[in-house]
């Protein structure tokens, strides 16, 4: 383990012993001045020609002084941008709209500012904010009136990073146009062309609070094409064009339209693994890649340059065309500070190599993205050539591969405390952008201030793509709405949105309203993560994730204010408030011996002493927190794999026997591979899982095809798989899939197979878990989004019981569209894992979702739940196994009353045991975990300890 580094300030110039670094002279100030002179010039000559008709020479030069000209302009709007009276994006039908009684945060003073008061929209403009006169009301005719009573408002989501539309959902093979396979390096290539407005995330994302993004090249490419920034809503005109936010000029022209002030270009880069494996790289090819590239853009900005000041001295006798080429342009516009370079990169190697480009070519990075391990080198970014690149970050998304593995939950506070501009994005669809503000709730919980974790979805990636002019902040004159009226504070868990604007048009008319709760008006009092953000550092991204002490004895959890218990099925709510004795104000304590809670009450009733301590009391202070059951996590490969990408860290995948023969050495397709079998404990997606309070999860071999095999039920937190109470249940459930995602084989040929296998019972000395399956022993998970393919397993499973006479017990996994078969599923006793939670279209076998709140009333859990189905909620990758709590928190906010804080938290318990292994835990052999400062739902609580009886101690974390 390294020490923890000193970040002194250092002299840039004098490290490594180079010279001072000297501030560029802009080059294009030379050729404004050039030009200047230019265009005296040509007016004398034309003048000395005495009639004033130029001569074809003299047009010609015009021509190249004009573009010559042009070079030296900067990007940005025209200085009298802010007094236009009208939106460009401006739509004639759009009413004037006022907004009454708003608590607005306006992205002013640093994100501090929040005004009381009213917001006038007309013409696609923000006209006037705060108090509104009622003279000005009173000039309107048609004034839309919307109440919004004293609602929390902010700018809207700006997202720094999206592939929508161009990888867009569902997905399908004639839609993968996020890059080109073409060229590793492409600056030609644009984004905008493959921008499919067919994609169901522009409705979903716009009802998330996305109103803007700016949409990339993918990061295949070490030169990815030219980015563009687009804003949400539908046109009438229906194109990818019109969805456009401050086109470039040169966007239906080959070179620059002369007479237009020019806008920010955006290029999209990528470092490290990316490129390496899709174009079969290394990284040094990379590097070369960057600097060959650019260095031929180098060369053609010099001949750019030497023409112009030809034209400027007057010597244009063979003056020749202006030099440019299609191809390098993008990149000649890098150089000369018109682009906006936006490069994903992750490691400490990537992005020093990315700041030696960008010293070597002295262009500026804008922005760096995903950046797993900027946090640990802020020196090395602060040389990027120009301010200090913004990074644009993930909450908790890390460890997927190995550039990612040191990816941490406080890099946001981190790079702020070291004074980076610091951007949540979704990299949609990798994240559903329509829940970017979870991103900055999380960033939020873990320690990035208020004001800065709002701005990092809406004023700071605005200013960052050159767009804060018009969007990002709520003052007169910007565009009117992008705003969005929340129906709770927007760092509170599950802020939905009420109304959504986007160039004054309202995006949600319909919207159906939560009630949330009072405290959810106010941004949540996190709890203090200070020493964890400085032992990530310290450890150099890898801190301890093992408890810091484990207690065998008796352990006295005191100020606790609710316990939530388990018993089989049950899940029991306790309040402990006001059963205490005076020294602890009322609240409980819980008092537990060897892992198992013996006593909740007062210390009376327990018969302990807190302030005489006893031999062997450990006491914790819960300061008004809470115990509740230990989470199960369920669909992400925790414990079979560590580093998804690197096939050396995990278990690997099964065969699929509709792809390859079963080798011979195992038999026949009924030897079912086990999960237990290929275990590993100790991950640091387990750890990080079992210090957010989810303590055991339910895995299945890995499999990419039809045939899964038998899951198995262990803790998170256990060293190794022969310690006490590590291997909950050796064989939990038996898993298929039956889906177009995993096999080419037809959904009738996967169907026809499983009917087979449970139909005709396996001969031959091995156990045949088939026939557990039928015989009820066993439950039969499946792995299923359609709702025309459950229908079918809902019929096949009355076809094997009327066969066999037993009954199955099925469960289906994923389940996006699940709802719609809700009545039928709950009468053939068929329960489901909604995978993710919150479902999104990303298939086509997944389209039909039910998306909630503010699209829906009632969300996919409500639907089932209320038609009495069991219902469990899953995950996909193992990063997100921690997030389980936020998840049960948020289901049970959206349901609105329609289900309950105990129905939630058996989503992510009682129900995963039941319909993954057919039958749930005793009080005995389950898991508690302690929450100081408040419970499982809110984001004001931290997990500071577990209770396991069958390790049969106490995990202080
Ligand atoms: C903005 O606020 C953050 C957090 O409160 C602070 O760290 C930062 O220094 C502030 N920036 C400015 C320019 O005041
Ligand atoms: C080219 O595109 C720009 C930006 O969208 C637009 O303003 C302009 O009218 C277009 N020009 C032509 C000739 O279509
Ligand atoms: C319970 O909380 C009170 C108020 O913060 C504190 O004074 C007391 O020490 C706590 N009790 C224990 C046992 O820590």
């Amino acid at each position: 383990m390294s020490d923890s580094k000193e970040y002194a300030p250092v002299d840039e110039g004098h490290r490594w012993g180079r010279a001072p670094r000297r501030k560029p002279v802009w080059t294009s100030k030379l050729i404004a001045l050039a030009a200047l002179s230019l265009t005296v010039l040509t007016l004398w000559r034309v003048q000395r020609q005495g009639d004033g008709i130029p001569s074809l020479q003299s047009e010609q030069i015009a021509k190249a002084a004009a573009r010559c000209d042009y070079l030296a302009r900067e990007p940005g709007p025209p200085p009298d941008f802010h007094q236009r009276t009208h939106s460009d994006r401006f739509d004639p039908d759009t009413p004037a709209t006022l907004i009454r009684r708003a608590k607005i945060w306006t992205g002013n003073e640093n994100g501090t500012e929040i005004i009381h008061g009213d917001i006038l929209l007309e013409n696609g403009l923000i006209v006037d904010i705060g108090h509104i006169h009622k003279s000005t009301i009173k000039k309107y005719k048609h004034l839309e009136v919307v109440d919004v009573h004293n609602a929390w408002v902010t700018p809207g989501i700006v997202d720094m990073h999206s592939h929508m539309g161009d990888d867009s959902v569902p997905e399908l093979s004639g839609s993968d146009d996020y890059y080109t396979p073409n060229a590793a390096v492409a600056p030609w290539a644009r984004s905008l062309d493959g921008l499919n407005t067919h994609d169901l995330s522009y409705e979903l994302s716009t009802a998330g609070g996305v109103t803007t993004a700016i949409v990339l090249p993918g990061s295949a490419g070490v030169i990815g094409g030219q980015a563009f920034p687009i804003k949400l809503r539908k046109t009438k005109e229906r194109s990818p064009t019109s969805l456009l936010l401050e086109p470039p000029i040169n966007i239906n022209t080959s070179f620059p339209d002369l007479n237009i002030t020019p806008q920010w270009r955006h290029l999209k880069q990528a470092c490290g693994e990316n490129p390496v494996s899709v174009f079969g790289m290394t990284r040094m090819d990379v590097t070369w890649a960057f600097r060959e590239a650019y260095n031929k853009a180098r060369q053609l900005k010099e001949s750019q340059d030497t023409y112009c000041s030809k034209v400027a001295s007057g010597l244009t006798d063979d003056l020749g065309d202006f030099p440019d080429d299609l191809e390098w342009e993008m990149l000649v516009d890098v150089l000369r500070g018109k682009v906006k370079v936006h490069t994903h990169c992750y490691e400490a190697v990537d992005l020093d190599q990315l700041m030696r480009i960008s010293e070597e070519f002295q262009f500026p990075i804008a922005s760096v993205h995903h950046a797993s391990e900027a946090y640990l080198v802020p020196d090395v970014l602060k040389r990027n050539h120009g301010p200090k690149p913004a990074i644009a970050l993930f909450a908790s998304q890390a460890r997927y591969k190995r550039e990612a593995y040191r990816g941490s939950e406080f890099a946001p506070r981190i790079l702020t405390e070291h004074g980076f501009d610091v951007v949540m994005k979704s990299d949609h669809p990798v994240l559903n952008s329509r829940y970017l503000l979870f991103e900055a709730q999380q960033a939020h919980y873990y320690g990035l201030p208020e004001n800065v974790a709002i701005a990092s979805v809406t004023s700071t990636p605005a200013r960052v793509l050159g767009l804060g002019h018009r969007v990002g902040y709520i003052k007169p004159g910007w565009d009117a709405g992008d705003l969005v009226v929340w129906d709770s504070h927007p760092l509170s868990i599950g802020a939905t949105p009420i109304h959504v604007f986007i160039d004054g048009i309202s995006q949600l008319p319909s919207a159906h309203v939560v009630l949330k709760p009072s405290s959810h008006q106010k941004a949540p009092k996190v709890p203090n993560f200070d020493k964890e953000a400085a032992a990530v550092v310290e450890y150099d991204g890898l801190p301890p994730l093992k408890a810091k002490k484990k207690v065998g004895g008796r352990v006295l959890f005191a100020n606790v204010t609710t316990l939530f218990s388990r018993d089989g099925d049950e899940v029991t709510e306790m309040s402990l408030v006001g059963s205490g004795s005076e020294d602890v104000e009322g609240l409980g304590i819980v008092l537990v011996e060897d892992g198992a809670i013996q006593c909740i009450g007062t210390e009376h009733s327990c018969a302990v002493s807190v302030s005489r301590p006893q031999h062997n009391l450990e006491i914790v202070d819960l300061k008004g927190g809470s115990i509740s059951p230990g989470l199960v996590s369920f669909g992400a490969p925790l414990g079979t794999a560590e580093i998804l990408s690197e096939d050396s860290t995990n278990d690997g995948d099964v065969f699929d026997p509709f792809v390859k023969r079963v080798p011979s050495v195992l038999g026949d397709e009924r030897t079912l591979v086990r999960a237990v079998d290929g275990l590993a404990f100790g991950g640091r997606d387990a750890l990080t899982a079992y210090r957010s309070g989810v303590t055991t999860a339910i895995t299945a071999p890995s499999s990419t095809g039809f045939l899964g095999g038998l899951s198995s039920h262990f803790s998170l937190g256990a060293e190794h798989g022969l310690k006490h109470g590590a291997i909950i249940s050796e064989v939990a459930g038996l898993h298929v899939a039956v889906s177009h995602a995993v096999t080419s084989a037809s959904i009738s040929t996967q169907v026809a197979a499983l009917r087979r296998l449970l139909l005709h019972p396996g001969e031959g000395p091995g156990r045949d878990h088939f026939a557990d399956v039928t015989k009820g022993r066993i439950p039969l998970v499946i792995e299923a989004h359609s709702a025309d393919i459950i229908a079918t397993l809902i019929r096949l499973k009355k076809e094997v019981e009327s066969a066999t006479g037993h009954t199955i017990k099925m469960t289906i996994t994923g389940a996006s569209e699940a709802h719609l078969l809700a009545r039928e599923l709950a009468h053939a006793d068929v329960g489901v894992v909604l995978k993710p939670a919150r479902p999104f279209p990303l298939k086509w076998e997944e389209k039909r979702i039910l998306p909630g709140p503010p699209l829906t009333e009632d969300t996919a859990i409500s639907r089932l739940v209320g038609h009495g189905v069991t219902v469990g909620i899953g995950i996909i990758e193992s990063w997100d196994a921690r997030n389980a709590r936020f998840d049960l928190a948020w289901a049970g906010l959206e349901a609105g009353g329609k289900i309950s804080r105990k129905q939630a938290i058996k989503l992510a318990s009682t129900n995963l045991e039941k319909l993954l292994i057919g039958s749930t835990r005793s009080k005995d052999t389950s898991d508690f975990v302690a929450f100081e400062g408040g419970d499982l739902f809110d984001l004001e609580s931290k997990v500071v300890a577990v209770i396991s009886p069958l390790q049969r101690s106490v995990d202080l974390l």
